[in-house]
Parts: C-alpha cells; sequence; structure tokens
C-alpha cells in the first residue's frame, strides 16, 4: 500500500497488516511484484493515476467518480481500450442490500417493466471534510453531480440501460464557500431528470446541504411490481420529523460566520440519530423479503390487482 502522508500509510499498513509500504503511487507501481491497483485517491486525480497504472502495466481498480470531465471520460476510455488490461470503477451501491433485491427481482421479471427510479444520496454535514488544518481539501466546492455514480448505479447497476438526455437544477446560497471554489460550483444541491435508451426515466437528487435525512436510498417502479426502501425506524426517526442541518465543526478561520447552527433532534432517551449500514445483510432481512415477496402476491391476487407494492427496512447502526 501506499499514500503521500506518512501516517496515513502508517495507519494503512496497521489496519490491513500490510508489512510493505511506498511512499508514492509512482513508485508502488514500479514494483514488478504489483498485479493490480486500487486507486482511492482524490476524485481529480483518477483519471492520471489511472493512466499512470495501465502504462505500468496494471490493472486498476478505481474509486468513484471514475473521472470530473468529458474529455477525461475519453481519455480513460481510449487508455483502458489500447491497454487491453481490466479496469473498474468501484460504486459501492452497487453492492447495496437494496440494489441486490432489486437486481434479483429485475433478472426475475418481477418488476415488469422498470419504467421511473428514483435515487437519492444526501450527504448534510460533507462540509466538514472541505478543510484539512486550514487547508482547501478536493473537495471544498465540488459540485454534487461531478459525484453522481452512488444514485446511478441504483438503475445502472441493475438493467444496465443508458443515460442518454438531462435536465438538472440546482441550489446554492450565499455561502463564501459557493463564491470562491476550484469548479466554480455555485450549487450545494443538484436534482436531474434522466431519460434512458430504453425511453425510461430516473430522477437523481445529490444534495450535500439543508435539513435531510442523511443516506443513499432508491425507489423502483414498474408496471407490475414497485419496491421501496422503507424510511429510518418509526421510533427514532419518523420520516414526519422536523430535521434540522446538524452543526459540523468546521475550521472557523477557513469559513465565513455562520448565519445559523442547529443540532440533529434527539429521540427520546436515544442516541442523537442512527446511521444505516448500507452493507449489512441479515438472515432476518432475507427472511422478510421472503415472507414479503409472499404476503403481497397474496394481496395483489386477493385484491386482482396487477400492482403489489412493499417496503424493505433496512438494519440500522447507532452512530458512534
Ligand atoms: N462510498 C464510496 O464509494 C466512497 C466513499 C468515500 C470516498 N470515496 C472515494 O474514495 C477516494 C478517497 O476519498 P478520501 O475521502 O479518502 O480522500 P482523501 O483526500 O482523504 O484521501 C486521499 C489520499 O490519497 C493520497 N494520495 C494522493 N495522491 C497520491 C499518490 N500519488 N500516491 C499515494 N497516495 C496519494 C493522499 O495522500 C490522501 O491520503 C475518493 O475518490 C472518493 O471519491 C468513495
Amino acid at each position: 500500500m501506499s499514500d503521500l502522508r506518512a501516517d496515513r500509510r502508517a495507519g494503512l499498513q496497521k489496519t490491513y497488516r500490510c508489512a510493505k509500504a511506498y511512499p508514492s503511487l509512482e513508485e508502488l507501481i514500479k514494483d514488478p511484484k504489483v498485479e493490480a491497483v486500487f486507486l482511492a485517491t482524490p476524485a481529480p486525480e483518477h483519471v492520471r493515476h489511472t493512466l499512470l497504472c495501465l502504462a505500468a502495466g496494471k490493472h486498476v481498480l478505481s474509486a468513484v467518480p471514475a473521472a470530473m470531465t468529458l474529455e477525461e471520460c475519453a481519455q480513460l476510455v481510449g487508455a483502458v481500450k489500447q491497454s487491453g488490461l481490466t479496469y473498474m470503477m468501484g460504486e459501492t451501491s452497487c453492492w447495496q442490500q437494496l440494489t441486490i433485491s432489486a437486481r434479483k427481482f429485475y433478472q426475475e421479471g418481477a418488476f415488469g417493466r422498470l419504467f421511473h427510479v428514483e435515487s437519492e444520496y444526501h450527504h448534510p454535514g460533507l462540509e466538514s471534510l472541505y478543510f484539512e488544518n486550514g487547508q482547501r481539501t478536493w473537495r471544498h466546492g465540488l459540485p454534487p453531480m461531478h459525484y453522481p455514480t452512488h444514485c446511478t448505479a441504483h438503475l445502472l447497476g441493475i438493467t444496465g440501460e443508458r443515460l442518454v438526455e438531462v435536465s438538472c437544477h440546482g441550489w446554492g446560497d450565499d455561502d463564501p464557500i459557493l463564491k470562491d471554489n476550484a469548479y466554480k460550483n455555485p450549487f450545494w444541491n443538484e436534482t436531474a431528470l434522466f431519460r434512458t435508451n430504453r425511453g425510461n426515466s430516473m430522477r437523481v437528487a445529490v444534495w450535500w446541504r439543508g435539513a435531510q435525512k442523511g443516506g443513499e436510498r432508491a425507489r423502483y417502479y414498474g408496471d407490475r411490481m414497485s419496491f421501496y426502501q422503507a424510511t429510518l425506524r418509526a421510533s427514532a426517526a419518523p420520516s414526519s420529523s422536523v430535521r434540522r442541518r446538524p452543526r459540523r465543526k468546521i475550521a472557523a478561520a477557513s469559513r465565513g460566520p455562520r448565519k445559523w447552527s442547529s443540532v440533529m433532534p434527539r429521540p427520546r432517551g436515544g442516541r442523537p440519530t442512527s446511521y444505516r449500514n448500507p452493507f449489512a445483510t441479515t438472515a432476518a432481512m432475507k427472511a422478510l423479503i421472503v415472507s414479503l415477496r409472499t404476503s403481497s402476491s397474496i394481496a395483489s391476487s386477493r385484491l386482482g390487482s396487477p400492482w403489489s407494492t412493499f417496503t424493505l427496512p433496512w438494519p440500522t447502526l447507532p452512530l458512534a
């Protein structure tokens, strides 16, 4: 493994019990024993780093997003084709339980025609990563739609269709970050409506500020069956509850004066909030899917309706 920062390198070595480390990616790829590289470097570096790895004869798994501009996308595709090596973008939404279940339903034909998908990646408080030691990081002012893959994977990772047309709207405020960032980005939140190459539609909401419940979610609408993810535990966070923006500690010197601050509502007697573990699959969930599938099909046949809709609760992890 490798990181430019010695402290992070040491941390990675300890976590992964890895004896060998390199001071940079550039040094790591000189090792002939290395066959493939996972790039978890800043997003604006992904294409440059991928090209370096491919040129050194290494297969590449890249963190998202694959690239930041259309020109970079073309450069990336060309280099991968020319290299004959394997390249993959590692989008985590493809392996969420929700996506795995939706993929299975799609493959079984359960949706009928899957004509619309809604997906959201809400991450209020992401600003806490905009500065480190008073310096701007690559995330400072990053346009939300430069990071759409957590959402787009909810459809593309299931059906393989392509997004061919888009209308997108952004929202911002008077925050100094939106007036001065490397990307010239004026928006905190961006919401897009896509048309796919099969004539279907998808709404994507990548939002980084506002009174919103964080997380990655999707809803699938078919002409025979729809598939929703339930909202958070009703006892801890009812969907109708008033939510305010979480308080985040951001280097005061790096930010303009704060206009307001607030805290997440604390459920009575509980922790401040809960965080969904997108990777957890429990035996109870599997059993629930089976029972819900059975009961929903029974319900639809009893009602004589071709529609069956059900929700799948996700396990929650307390926020440490
Ligand atoms: N769910 C997800 O899919 C998910 C979640 C978080 C982050 N990410 C992605 O993971 C990547 C890393 O995110 P992060 O928050 O850890 O970023 P970060 O900026 O905190 O860390 C990037 C690291 O890369 C190192 N680095 C940069 N250039 C290097 C080089 N030439 N050689 C060796 N090391 C180098 C830096 O020293 C730094 O420690 C990003 O692309 C981000 O988009 C994906």
